[in-house]
Protein backbone atom coordinates (compact mmCIF):
# COMPACT_ATOMS: atom_id res chain seq x y z
CA UNK A 1 0.00 0.00 0.00
CA UNK A 2 1.49 3.25 -0.89
CA UNK A 3 0.84 6.70 -0.47
CA UNK A 4 0.08 9.25 -3.31
CA UNK A 5 1.10 12.98 -3.07
CA UNK A 6 0.07 15.34 -6.00
CA UNK A 7 1.46 18.52 -5.43
CA UNK A 8 0.53 21.68 -7.38
CA UNK A 9 0.19 19.32 -10.88
CA UNK A 10 -0.22 21.67 -13.78
CA UNK A 11 -0.30 20.70 -17.66
CA UNK A 12 -0.26 23.11 -20.56
CA UNK A 13 -0.52 21.65 -23.73
CA UNK A 14 1.04 24.69 -26.00
CA UNK A 15 -0.99 27.87 -24.66
CA UNK A 16 -3.86 25.13 -23.45
CA UNK A 17 -4.12 24.88 -19.79
CA UNK A 18 -5.27 21.62 -19.07
CA UNK A 19 -4.51 20.76 -15.58
CA UNK A 20 -4.84 23.97 -12.61
CA UNK A 21 -2.07 23.34 -9.78
CA UNK A 22 -3.90 19.92 -8.91
CA UNK A 23 -3.19 18.78 -4.89
CA UNK A 24 -3.95 15.44 -3.88
CA UNK A 25 -2.95 13.34 -1.37
CA UNK A 26 -4.34 9.20 -2.08
CA UNK A 27 -4.18 7.50 1.18
CA UNK A 28 -2.39 4.35 1.21
CA UNK A 29 -5.02 1.65 0.23
CA UNK A 30 -7.82 4.38 -0.68
CA UNK A 31 -10.21 3.66 -4.05
CA UNK A 32 -9.93 7.42 -5.39
CA UNK A 33 -12.11 7.99 -8.22
CA UNK A 34 -11.59 11.22 -10.54
CA UNK A 35 -15.14 12.31 -11.84
CA UNK A 36 -15.81 15.23 -14.11
CA UNK A 37 -17.45 15.85 -17.81
CA UNK A 38 -15.75 14.66 -21.14
CA UNK A 39 -12.74 16.72 -21.67
CA UNK A 40 -12.00 18.30 -17.61
CA UNK A 41 -8.25 16.76 -17.48
CA UNK A 42 -9.31 13.27 -15.65
CA UNK A 43 -7.01 11.33 -18.30
CA UNK A 44 -4.56 14.04 -18.00
CA UNK A 45 -3.79 13.55 -14.81
CA UNK A 46 -4.52 9.83 -14.46
CA UNK A 47 -1.12 9.57 -17.26
CA UNK A 48 0.90 12.29 -14.96
CA UNK A 49 0.74 9.87 -12.63
CA UNK A 50 1.51 6.63 -14.52
CA UNK A 51 4.60 9.13 -15.93
CA UNK A 52 3.22 8.63 -19.55
CA UNK A 53 2.52 12.08 -19.72
CA UNK A 54 5.27 14.63 -18.33
CA UNK A 55 3.24 17.60 -16.08
CA UNK A 56 4.22 21.24 -16.96
CA UNK A 57 4.50 22.01 -12.84
CA UNK A 58 4.52 20.33 -9.81
CA UNK A 59 5.78 16.99 -8.24
CA UNK A 60 4.57 13.68 -7.79
CA UNK A 61 5.68 11.29 -4.60
CA UNK A 62 4.57 7.64 -4.20
CA UNK A 63 5.19 7.40 -0.09
CA UNK A 64 8.50 9.58 0.52
CA UNK A 65 9.85 8.58 -3.15
CA UNK A 66 9.78 11.76 -5.76
CA UNK A 67 8.49 10.03 -8.54
CA UNK A 68 7.61 12.89 -10.61
CA UNK A 69 10.95 12.45 -13.60
CA UNK A 70 10.53 8.80 -13.47
CA UNK A 71 9.55 6.53 -16.55
CA UNK A 72 6.62 4.50 -15.94
CA UNK A 73 8.04 1.44 -15.66
CA UNK A 74 10.08 2.86 -12.81
CA UNK A 75 7.08 3.79 -10.67
CA UNK A 76 5.77 0.49 -9.82
CA UNK A 77 2.02 1.01 -11.08
CA UNK A 78 -0.22 -0.64 -13.40
CA UNK A 79 -2.99 0.44 -15.72
CA UNK A 80 -6.55 -0.32 -16.52
CA UNK A 81 -7.52 1.68 -20.22
CA UNK A 82 -10.50 1.70 -21.56
CA UNK A 83 -9.82 -0.42 -24.67
CA UNK A 84 -8.46 -3.38 -23.03
CA UNK A 85 -5.39 -3.27 -25.36
CA UNK A 86 -4.59 -7.81 -25.21
CA UNK A 87 -2.90 -9.13 -27.75
CA UNK A 88 -5.04 -10.26 -30.08
CA UNK A 89 -3.07 -13.63 -31.10
CA UNK A 90 -2.14 -14.55 -27.72
CA UNK A 91 -3.91 -16.86 -25.09
CA UNK A 92 -5.46 -15.09 -22.14
CA UNK A 93 -3.10 -17.17 -20.31
CA UNK A 94 -0.10 -15.41 -21.84
CA UNK A 95 -1.87 -11.89 -22.05
CA UNK A 96 -2.00 -11.80 -18.64
CA UNK A 97 1.60 -13.18 -17.56
CA UNK A 98 3.41 -11.22 -20.50
CA UNK A 99 4.29 -8.76 -18.22
CA UNK A 100 6.39 -11.10 -15.76
CA UNK A 101 7.86 -12.67 -18.48
CA UNK A 102 9.77 -9.67 -19.08
CA UNK A 103 10.56 -8.63 -16.35
CA UNK A 104 12.62 -12.41 -16.10
CA UNK A 105 10.63 -14.47 -13.89
CA UNK A 106 10.53 -18.32 -14.59
CA UNK A 107 7.80 -20.33 -16.11
CA UNK A 108 6.88 -21.84 -13.25
CA UNK A 109 6.41 -18.67 -11.47
CA UNK A 110 4.31 -16.77 -13.92
CA UNK A 111 1.92 -20.23 -14.02
CA UNK A 112 1.60 -19.47 -10.34
CA UNK A 113 1.11 -16.07 -10.34
CA UNK A 114 -1.35 -16.14 -13.36
CA UNK A 115 -3.13 -19.21 -11.73
CA UNK A 116 -3.80 -16.94 -8.67
CA UNK A 117 -5.11 -14.03 -10.46
CA UNK A 118 -7.36 -15.82 -12.68
CA UNK A 119 -9.19 -17.84 -9.83
CA UNK A 120 -9.62 -13.98 -8.11
CA UNK A 121 -11.07 -12.81 -11.34
CA UNK A 122 -12.95 -16.41 -12.08
CA UNK A 123 -11.73 -17.04 -15.62
CA UNK A 124 -9.13 -20.09 -14.85
CA UNK A 125 -11.56 -21.88 -17.59
CA UNK A 126 -10.65 -19.36 -20.44
CA UNK A 127 -6.76 -19.41 -20.03
CA UNK A 128 -6.49 -21.16 -23.16
CA UNK A 129 -8.90 -18.63 -25.71
CA UNK A 130 -7.57 -15.87 -27.45
CA UNK A 131 -9.27 -12.13 -26.80
CA UNK A 132 -11.09 -13.03 -29.51
CA UNK A 133 -13.41 -15.62 -28.17
CA UNK A 134 -14.21 -13.32 -25.20
CA UNK A 135 -17.60 -11.12 -24.60
CA UNK A 136 -16.30 -7.65 -23.52
CA UNK A 137 -16.92 -8.55 -19.93
CA UNK A 138 -14.69 -11.44 -19.87
CA UNK A 139 -12.05 -9.31 -22.10
CA UNK A 140 -12.03 -6.85 -19.22
CA UNK A 141 -11.34 -8.88 -16.91
CA UNK A 142 -8.31 -10.17 -18.71
CA UNK A 143 -6.81 -6.34 -18.84
CA UNK A 144 -7.90 -6.11 -15.31
CA UNK A 145 -5.56 -9.51 -14.84
CA UNK A 146 -2.96 -8.69 -16.39
CA UNK A 147 -2.68 -5.67 -14.22
CA UNK A 148 -3.20 -6.97 -11.27
CA UNK A 149 -0.75 -9.95 -11.58
CA UNK A 150 2.61 -7.49 -11.48
CA UNK A 151 1.09 -6.43 -8.18
CA UNK A 152 1.69 -2.89 -8.33
CA UNK A 153 1.56 0.02 -5.80
CA UNK A 154 -0.80 1.63 -7.46
CA UNK A 155 -3.52 0.63 -9.49
CA UNK A 156 -4.48 3.37 -12.25
CA UNK A 157 -7.54 2.82 -13.95
CA UNK A 158 -8.91 5.40 -16.92
CA UNK A 159 -13.46 4.21 -17.58
CA UNK A 160 -12.55 0.11 -17.90
CA UNK A 161 -15.93 -0.13 -17.56
CA UNK A 162 -17.33 2.28 -20.06
CA UNK A 163 -17.29 -0.15 -23.23
CA UNK A 164 -19.46 -2.59 -21.65
CA UNK A 165 -23.30 -3.10 -21.30
CA UNK A 166 -25.27 -1.56 -18.57
CA UNK A 167 -25.73 -5.10 -16.80
CA UNK A 168 -21.78 -6.14 -17.25
CA UNK A 169 -20.89 -2.93 -16.04
CA UNK A 170 -23.01 -3.40 -12.72
CA UNK A 171 -21.71 -6.84 -12.09
CA UNK A 172 -18.00 -5.64 -13.20
CA UNK A 173 -18.65 -2.87 -10.73
CA UNK A 174 -19.25 -5.52 -8.07
CA UNK A 175 -16.50 -7.41 -8.65
CA UNK A 176 -14.10 -4.23 -8.70
CA UNK A 177 -15.00 -3.25 -5.11
CA UNK A 178 -14.78 -7.03 -4.12
CA UNK A 179 -11.65 -7.30 -5.66
CA UNK A 180 -10.15 -4.42 -3.61
CA UNK A 181 -11.33 -5.04 -0.90
CA UNK A 182 -9.26 -7.88 -1.05
CA UNK A 183 -6.00 -6.66 -2.32
CA UNK A 184 -6.23 -3.09 -0.54
CA UNK A 185 -4.06 -1.70 -3.17
CA UNK A 186 -3.73 1.87 -3.81
CA UNK A 187 -6.24 2.45 -6.79
CA UNK A 188 -6.83 5.96 -8.73
CA UNK A 189 -9.86 5.24 -11.26
CA UNK A 190 -11.63 7.45 -13.64
CA UNK A 191 -14.38 7.64 -14.58
CA UNK A 192 -17.38 10.02 -16.06
CA UNK A 193 -20.14 8.00 -14.28
CA UNK A 194 -21.29 9.25 -11.22
CA UNK A 195 -23.00 6.04 -10.20
CA UNK A 196 -19.24 4.32 -10.37
CA UNK A 197 -18.39 6.88 -8.43
CA UNK A 198 -20.80 6.87 -6.13
CA UNK A 199 -20.65 2.89 -5.43
CA UNK A 200 -16.67 2.67 -6.10
CA UNK A 201 -14.75 5.52 -4.31
CA UNK A 202 -13.67 5.83 -0.90
CA UNK A 203 -13.31 9.39 -1.46
CA UNK A 204 -14.18 10.99 -5.15
CA UNK A 205 -12.65 13.69 -6.71
CA UNK A 206 -14.64 16.35 -8.65
CA UNK A 207 -13.11 18.08 -11.66
CA UNK A 208 -14.36 20.26 -13.86
CA UNK A 209 -11.99 22.68 -16.21
CA UNK A 210 -8.64 21.25 -14.84
CA UNK A 211 -9.79 22.00 -11.69
CA UNK A 212 -10.68 19.98 -8.43
CA UNK A 213 -13.88 20.88 -7.34
CA UNK A 214 -14.37 18.79 -4.39
CA UNK A 215 -12.54 15.96 -2.40
CA UNK A 216 -14.70 14.41 -0.06
CA UNK A 217 -16.50 10.95 0.86
CA UNK A 218 -19.76 10.16 -1.92
CA UNK A 219 -22.39 10.47 0.78
CA UNK A 220 -20.75 14.40 1.06
CA UNK A 221 -20.30 15.00 -2.17
CA UNK A 222 -23.83 14.16 -2.57
CA UNK A 223 -25.44 15.70 0.42
CA UNK A 224 -23.53 18.58 0.55
CA UNK A 225 -22.14 19.69 -2.81
CA UNK A 226 -18.92 22.30 -2.41
CA UNK A 227 -20.94 24.59 -5.44
CA UNK A 228 -23.27 24.83 -8.05
CA UNK A 229 -21.02 22.56 -10.36
CA UNK A 230 -20.35 19.88 -8.60
CA UNK A 231 -24.67 20.01 -7.36
CA UNK A 232 -25.54 19.57 -10.87
CA UNK A 233 -23.30 17.00 -11.90
CA UNK A 234 -23.87 14.43 -9.50
CA UNK A 235 -27.10 13.18 -8.97
CA UNK A 236 -29.67 12.17 -11.42
CA UNK A 237 -32.69 13.36 -11.99
CA UNK A 238 -30.33 16.21 -11.30
CA UNK A 239 -30.96 18.84 -8.38
CA UNK A 240 -33.60 21.17 -8.41
CA UNK A 241 -32.37 25.03 -8.23
CA UNK A 242 -34.76 27.76 -7.44
CA UNK A 243 -32.73 31.45 -7.62
CA UNK A 244 -34.65 33.63 -4.80
CA UNK A 245 -33.70 34.72 -0.93
CA UNK A 246 -34.55 33.82 2.19
CA UNK A 247 -37.60 35.28 4.01
CA UNK A 248 -40.24 34.04 6.94
CA UNK A 249 -42.84 32.37 5.80
CA UNK A 250 -45.36 33.02 8.65
CA UNK A 251 -43.68 31.05 11.66
CA UNK A 252 -41.14 29.04 8.96
CA UNK A 253 -38.20 29.83 7.07
CA UNK A 254 -39.11 30.21 3.19
CA UNK A 255 -37.62 31.13 -0.01
CA UNK A 256 -39.00 33.72 -1.05
CA UNK A 257 -39.66 33.80 -5.97
CA UNK A 258 -41.23 36.83 -6.99
CA UNK A 259 -44.55 36.98 -5.20
CA UNK A 260 -44.38 33.70 -4.01
CA UNK A 261 -42.75 32.22 -0.17
CA UNK A 262 -42.05 28.51 -0.61
CA UNK A 263 -42.19 27.10 2.95
CA UNK A 264 -39.03 25.70 4.06
CA UNK A 265 -39.66 23.44 7.36
CA UNK A 266 -36.21 22.32 9.23
CA UNK A 267 -34.33 24.67 7.01
CA UNK A 268 -30.92 24.87 9.89
CA UNK A 269 -30.86 28.15 11.79
CA UNK A 270 -27.54 29.35 11.03
CA UNK A 271 -28.47 30.06 7.19
CA UNK A 272 -31.03 33.34 9.06
CA UNK A 273 -27.74 35.37 8.15
CA UNK A 274 -28.28 34.84 4.70
CA UNK A 275 -31.59 36.64 5.30
CA UNK A 276 -32.19 38.79 1.71
CA UNK A 277 -29.32 37.49 -0.03
CA UNK A 278 -29.87 36.51 -3.67
CA UNK A 279 -28.97 33.03 -3.75
CA UNK A 280 -30.03 29.68 -5.57
CA UNK A 281 -31.44 26.95 -3.47
CA UNK A 282 -30.93 23.18 -3.99
CA UNK A 283 -33.07 20.64 -3.64
CA UNK A 284 -33.02 16.84 -4.77
CA UNK A 285 -35.92 15.25 -5.94
CA UNK A 286 -36.47 13.48 -3.04
CA UNK A 287 -36.50 16.25 -0.69
CA UNK A 288 -40.10 17.03 -2.10
CA UNK A 289 -42.40 15.16 -0.51
CA UNK A 290 -46.76 15.47 -0.95
CA UNK A 291 -48.18 16.60 2.35
CA UNK A 292 -48.81 14.04 4.49
CA UNK A 293 -53.03 14.77 4.37
CA UNK A 294 -54.78 17.51 2.35
CA UNK A 295 -55.74 18.56 5.39
CA UNK A 296 -52.61 19.21 6.84
CA UNK A 297 -51.20 22.12 4.70
CA UNK A 298 -48.68 24.29 7.24
CA UNK A 299 -45.66 24.20 5.91
CA UNK A 300 -46.57 23.19 2.31
CA UNK A 301 -46.87 25.04 -0.92
CA UNK A 302 -49.06 24.32 -3.92
CA UNK A 303 -48.15 23.28 -7.44
CA UNK A 304 -49.70 21.61 -10.64
CA UNK A 305 -48.20 18.22 -11.96
CA UNK A 306 -47.17 18.62 -15.33
CA UNK A 307 -45.67 15.34 -16.09
CA UNK A 308 -45.23 12.04 -14.28
CA UNK A 309 -42.21 9.33 -15.51
CA UNK A 310 -42.07 6.10 -14.29
CA UNK A 311 -38.84 4.13 -13.96
CA UNK A 312 -39.77 1.35 -11.69
CA UNK A 313 -38.64 2.17 -8.24
CA UNK A 314 -39.70 5.30 -8.46
CA UNK A 315 -41.96 7.55 -10.34
CA UNK A 316 -40.44 11.14 -11.65
CA UNK A 317 -43.18 14.04 -11.14
CA UNK A 318 -42.50 17.17 -12.79
CA UNK A 319 -44.56 20.01 -10.64
CA UNK A 320 -44.91 23.66 -12.05
CA UNK A 321 -44.08 25.31 -8.84
CA UNK A 322 -44.36 29.25 -8.27
CA UNK A 323 -43.68 29.56 -12.08
CA UNK A 324 -40.62 27.50 -12.02
CA UNK A 325 -40.15 23.40 -12.83
CA UNK A 326 -39.33 21.58 -10.64
CA UNK A 327 -38.53 17.52 -10.39
CA UNK A 328 -39.65 15.01 -7.39
CA UNK A 329 -38.91 11.80 -6.81
CA UNK A 330 -42.04 9.48 -5.35
CA UNK A 331 -42.74 6.09 -4.74
CA UNK A 332 -43.87 3.77 -8.33
CA UNK A 333 -47.62 3.89 -7.26
CA UNK A 334 -48.70 7.47 -6.65
CA UNK A 335 -51.19 8.29 -8.13
CA UNK A 336 -50.63 11.72 -9.83
CA UNK A 337 -51.85 13.31 -13.40
CA UNK A 338 -51.00 16.28 -15.42
CA UNK A 339 -53.03 19.40 -14.31
CA UNK A 340 -53.49 18.31 -10.73
CA UNK A 341 -52.85 20.26 -7.64
CA UNK A 342 -50.31 18.96 -5.09
CA UNK A 343 -49.40 20.52 -1.95
CA UNK A 344 -45.78 19.49 -1.07
CA UNK A 345 -43.49 20.05 1.70
CA UNK A 346 -39.90 20.67 0.99
CA UNK A 347 -37.29 19.81 3.20
CA UNK A 348 -35.19 22.91 4.33
CA UNK A 349 -32.98 20.29 6.45
CA UNK A 350 -31.73 18.85 3.33
CA UNK A 351 -31.41 21.91 1.28
CA UNK A 352 -27.97 23.32 -0.20
CA UNK A 353 -27.51 27.66 -0.30
CA UNK A 354 -25.46 28.49 -2.88
CA UNK A 355 -24.58 32.05 -4.10
CA UNK A 356 -25.96 33.20 -6.90
CA UNK A 357 -22.65 35.18 -8.32
CA UNK A 358 -19.86 32.42 -7.74
CA UNK A 359 -21.85 29.32 -6.89
CA UNK A 360 -19.92 28.37 -3.97
CA UNK A 361 -21.88 26.63 -1.01
CA UNK A 362 -23.12 28.95 1.53
CA UNK A 363 -22.98 27.30 5.37
N1 LIG B 1 -1.89 15.85 -26.61
C1 LIG B 1 -2.79 16.83 -26.46
N2 LIG B 1 -2.64 18.02 -27.07
C2 LIG B 1 -3.52 19.01 -26.92
N3 LIG B 1 -4.60 18.95 -26.11
C3 LIG B 1 -4.81 17.80 -25.46
C4 LIG B 1 -3.93 16.67 -25.59
N4 LIG B 1 -4.39 15.68 -24.80
C5 LIG B 1 -5.53 16.15 -24.24
N5 LIG B 1 -5.78 17.42 -24.61
C6 LIG B 1 -6.90 18.27 -24.18
O1 LIG B 1 -6.88 18.29 -22.78
C7 LIG B 1 -8.20 18.30 -22.26
C8 LIG B 1 -8.35 17.20 -21.24
O2 LIG B 1 -8.27 15.94 -21.90
P1 LIG B 1 -8.46 14.59 -21.12
O3 LIG B 1 -8.26 13.49 -22.09
O4 LIG B 1 -7.58 14.60 -19.92
O5 LIG B 1 -9.97 14.69 -20.66
P2 LIG B 1 -10.90 13.62 -19.93
O6 LIG B 1 -11.43 14.28 -18.71
O7 LIG B 1 -10.16 12.34 -19.75
O8 LIG B 1 -12.10 13.44 -20.97
P3 LIG B 1 -12.92 12.14 -21.42
O9 LIG B 1 -13.94 11.91 -20.34
O10 LIG B 1 -13.54 12.56 -22.70
O11 LIG B 1 -11.95 11.00 -21.57
C9 LIG B 1 -9.13 18.18 -23.45
O12 LIG B 1 -9.64 19.45 -23.74
C10 LIG B 1 -8.24 17.68 -24.55
O13 LIG B 1 -8.67 18.15 -25.79
MG1 LIG C 1 -10.39 10.41 -20.55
Amino acid sequence: MQRVRLHEIAKRFGTTVVLEKIDLDIEPGEFLVLLGPSGCGKSTLLNIVAGLEEPSGGTLHFGDRDVTALEPDQRDIAMVFQSYALYPTMSVARNIGFGLKMRGLDRAGIEAKVADVARLLQIEHLLDRKPSQLSGGQQQRVAIGRALVREPQVFLLDEPLSNLDAKLRADMRVELKRLHERSRRTTLYVTHDQVEAMTLASRIVVMNKGRVQQCDRPELVYAKPANRFVAGFVGAPTMNFLEGELAAAGDLPGLRLGEAILPLPRLPAATARHMGRPLVLGLRPEHLALAPAPTDRAGTCRGQVLMTEPTGPDTYVLIRLAGREVTARMPPGVALSPGQMVDLRLDGAAASLFDSGDGQRLD
